[in-house]
């Protein structure tokens, strides 16, 4: 593991990564279990993948915990996954503390069980002081439902002649998204195998590189986590230049 982060240049990190943890119910499934249990054992692969990105100095890490689809979910599923946020929030805010972990949180907030809303913010507050990465959890989380709002939001704005059309840009929009103060992501990994964005981080993808794993979330360690890091600084961004701009540094 060390000699697979001694692979990576320090110096080219992405400075934001957004996981899609996809794979639970399989994984579980394929040990005839139920579902539940696959969610119950996707914290190790989350500890590794925070600290994976902690260790390379990444700042931002964003994992989609919980998308505003998924409360279509059957009801024993979804109060399994908010039961287990409490839980998992709770046990490890100790372990944020030590590490240096700010925690932070995207999506509907308001819709999820008030329990749930109040470890949330417990844990946020208590974490506020943390430097050395920002952990954000999507929650209730819909890309599309996040645009919409900040639209709302900016013509409310234009309407009441606070804001004019003019000055609308790509930064006023930044600041309208729950992700308002994340920068744009750079690396999106999604593990099991299916290649889909599914709503997540669409505006602040636009530029990201995209990495796919057949591996399913629970199985997902440190290692496979720097795979994906070895995989993106093996690529060219280009941000619509040519590779020689790129080279040449212009
Ligand atoms: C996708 O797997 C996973 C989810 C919809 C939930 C993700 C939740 C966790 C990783 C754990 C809870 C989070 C916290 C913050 C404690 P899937 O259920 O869609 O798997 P499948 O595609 O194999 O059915």
């Amino acid at each position: 593991m060390d000699k697979k982060l001694q692979t990576i240049s320090l110096n080219k990190v992405p400075n934001h990564i957004a996981v899609i943890m996809d794979g639970n119910g399989r994984w579980a499934k394929k040990q005839g279990m139920n579902r539940v249990f696959g969610h119950r054992n996707a914290m190790t692969a989350i500890r590794d993948s925070v600290d994976g990105a902690s260790e390379i100095g990444t700042k931002f890490i964003t994992m989609y915990a919980f998308s505003t689809e998924n409360w279509n979910r059957p009801k024993f599923e979804v109060d399994a996954l908010m039961h287990l946020l409490v839980t998992t929030l709770n046990k490890e805010l100790p372990e944020f503390q030590r590490k240096n972990v700010k925690v932070n949180a995207i999506g509907n907030i308001s819709s999820l069980p008030s329990k749930a809303q109040k470890t949330l913010q417990k844990v946020i507050d208590q974490t506020k002081n943390n430097t050395k990465i920002t952990l954000s959890f999507a929650l209730s989380y819909g890309s599309r439902e996040e645009i919409v709002n900040a639209i709302k939001n900016i013509s409310k704005k234009v309407v009441n002649t606070q804001l004019d059309i003019e000055n609308i840009d790509e930064k006023t929009i930044n600041n309208h998204l729950y992700t308002f103060n994340l920068p744009d992501v750079d690396l999106m990994i999604r593990t099991s195998g299916e290649q889909r964005i599914s709503n997540f981080l669409l505006w602040q993808m636009a530029y990201a590189e995209l990495y796919f794993t057949e591996m399913l979330w629970p199985d997902f360690r440190k290692e496979n986590f720097f795979d994906a890091i070895i995989e993106y600084q093996n690529r060219e961004r280009r941000f619509g230049k040519t590779s020689e701009q790129i080279t040449s540094n212009e």
